[in-house]
C-alpha cells in the first residue's frame, strides 16, 4: 500500500523520511528505556536509523507487512513512532522529551481507528488489535488502557527479545466492535 497520512487534534502521522527524521530517531532510540523495553538495536547507531528510514519502513509499507508512522507536531518535528504489524499488533515509542503530554494516546487512537476502518489490510479486514510489553512497563500499559484495550493476561512475547528468548509479557487487545472506554482488570 502507498503510505497513508493520519491527522489528530494536535498531531500529524506520516512515514519517516529524510535526514532530520534519521537524526531524531537516532537521538531518541539511545534512551536506556529502549534497551530495557524495546527490541530496537542496542547500542543504537545512526546507521541503524538510516536503515530503518531508508529501507525497513518503505519496504514494509510496500509489502504490507508493517506500517510505521512518525508522530509529528503540527510543525512537522518527529516526536515518536507508532507501528502496526499487519499480522496483528501495535508497537510505539515517544521521545523522552515529549512524554506525558498525552501524545501517545492520541496517536494510538488515530491508528486504531484507521486500522479498523480499512476494509482490506494485507488481504483482510482487521477484527482485533494486539499489544504486548514486558511486565513493569507501566507507561506502555497506561497508553493501551487509555486507548480502550482489554488486559488479556500474561504470556510469552510474540516478538523475541534481542537474545532470541521469549520472556513473559503483559498482553492487551482491542476488538473492532469494542467501545473505547477504559476497561477494568489492568495490573496498574
Ligand atoms: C510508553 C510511552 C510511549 C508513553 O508515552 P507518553 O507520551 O508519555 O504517553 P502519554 O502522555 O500519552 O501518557 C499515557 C499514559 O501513560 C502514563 N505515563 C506516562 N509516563 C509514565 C511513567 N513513566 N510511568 C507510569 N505511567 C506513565 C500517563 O500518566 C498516561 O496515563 P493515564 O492516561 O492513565 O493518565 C513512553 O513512555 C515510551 O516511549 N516509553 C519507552 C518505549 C516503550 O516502552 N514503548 C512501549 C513498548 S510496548
Amino acid at each position: 500500500m502507498e503510505p497513508v497520512e493520519l491527522r489528530s487534534e494536535r498531531l500529524l502521522l506520516s512515514m519517516p523520511a529524510g535526514d532530520s527524521d534519521v537524526d531524531a530517531i537516532a537521538h531518541y532510540c539511545r534512551d536506556p528505556l529502549f534497551e530495557r523495553y524495546l527490541t530496537t538495536p542496542w547500542p543504537y547507531t545512526r546507521d541503524a536509523a538510516v536503515a530503518f528510514v531508508d529501507r525497513f519502513v518503505p519496504q514494509r509499507w510496500a509489502d504490507d507487512s508493517e506500517y510505521n508512522w512518525a508522530i509529528r507536531s503540527e510543525q512537522g518535528a518527529l516526536l515518536g513512532m507508532v507501528g502496526w504489524r499487519t499480522r496483528g499488533d501495535l508497537g510505539f515509542w515517544m521521545g523522552a522529551e515529549h512524554r506525558g503530554n498525552g501524545y501517545m494516546v492520541e496517536a494510538l487512537a488515530a491508528v486504531v481507528e484507521w486500522v479498523f476502518a480499512e476494509p482490506m489490510i494485507d488481504g483482510h479486514a482487521v477484527e482485533r488489535i494486539d499489544w504486548e510489553t514486558l511486565p513493569g512497563n507501566y507507561a506502555s500499559a497506561r497508553v493501551a488502557r487509555a486507548a480502550g484495550f482489554h488486559f488479556a493476561g500474561i504470556a510469552p512475547v510474540r516478538i523475541p527479545a534481542r537474545d532470541g528468548s521469549h520472556p513473559d509479557s503483559w498482553r492487551g487487545m482491542l476488538l473492532r466492535d469494542d467501545d473505547r472506554r477504559i476497561k477494568d482488570g489492568w495490573p496498574l
